[in-house]
């Protein structure tokens, strides 16, 4: 069991970066790969009230491989965290299935409220759903859903929830073009897709397409909100009138 999971966490790092060329390569120069099989254990022992243990090892990989892992924090299968200097991944994080982060990402905890500081357990970090790409420096920070399949940019900082299968970029992060959920479930290297449509000018083309299609979307909802409120505004007048009429009738 724990060899075939070890196996599977070497294949999909494989299949995830183009770099990687025998599970040789992966064993022996993949500092990612070492802190996440540390994590596996640490986890254990901290799940079994072994906690100093516990983030003593996290430490320890921390100095070796640069990545720092809360023992606390739960984390799915095929892990992959890339070039991995500078991660940090705090105590109450949770990763799905098929996550990867590249170099300098923190999925760390914002200030908790007055209040919460008796509560240790509280959750003050984000959550990633499965198959989420973390572009390197992205900062996600607080107990914030990012959705399955949703990309977020390199040195973007993510502060609110991002819907699934969207990209997100920037400082406060924001969703810039919507991703069709069957392409984004397929991984791509670095998050960037280029084997579907290589050429820019037909990709700007279809990047507009798909903004109009967006931005017709909100131009419906918003005409429908207004018809919605034109129809309460005219009820309120004609409710006025019929009160002046009644008032003037007595
Ligand atoms: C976010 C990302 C996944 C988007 O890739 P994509 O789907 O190909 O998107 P595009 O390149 O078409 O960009 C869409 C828009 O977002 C902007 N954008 C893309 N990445 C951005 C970033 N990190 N920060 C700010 N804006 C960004 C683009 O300029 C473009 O804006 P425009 O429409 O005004 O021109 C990719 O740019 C990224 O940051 N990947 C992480 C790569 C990484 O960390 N590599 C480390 C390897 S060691």
């Amino acid at each position: 069991m724990i060899f075939k999971r070890f196996k599977e966490d070497i294949d999909s790092l494989i299949a995830r970066d183009p770099a990687a060329r025998s599970r040789w390569d992966v064993i022996f120069l993949y500092p990612g790969f070492h802190a996440v099989m540390t994590y596996r254990v640490t986890n254990w022992l901290w799940r079994h009230h072994f906690r100093f243990l516990g983030r003593f090892l996290s430490q320890m990989a921390r100095f070796f491989t640069g990545i720092e892992i809360h023992p606390g924090a739960v984390i799915g299968r095929r892990f992959f965290i890339d070039h991995g200097d500078g991660v940090v991944i705090g105590e109450t994080t949770r990763i799905g299935d098929n996550v990867t982060l590249y170099q300098a990402v923190t999925l760390g905890g914002i200030a908790p409220s007055v209040d919460s500081h008796t509560q240790v357990d509280q959750k003050r970090h984000p959550t990633l759903e499965d198959g989420v790409i973390v572009g390197s420096g992205a900062q996600v920070l607080g107990a914030i859903t990012v959705g399955a399949d949703a990309r977020i940019g390199a040195n973007a900082v993510v502060t609110r929830d991002v819907p699934s299968g969207v990209t997100a970029v920037g400082i406060p992060a924001h969703v810039v073009m919507p991703r069709d959920r069957e392409h984004a479930k397929d991984f791509v290297a670095y998050g960037t897709p280029t084997d579907g449509c290589p050429d820019p000018v037909l990709r700007t083309i279809e990047n507009l397409h798909t903004q109009v299609g967006l931005l017709m979307t909100r131009i419906d909802n918003l005409e429908s909100e207004l018809k919605h409120a034109q129809g309460r505004d005219s009820d309120d007048v004609q409710k006025g009138c019929k009160v002046v009429v009644s008032r003037s009738d007595t």
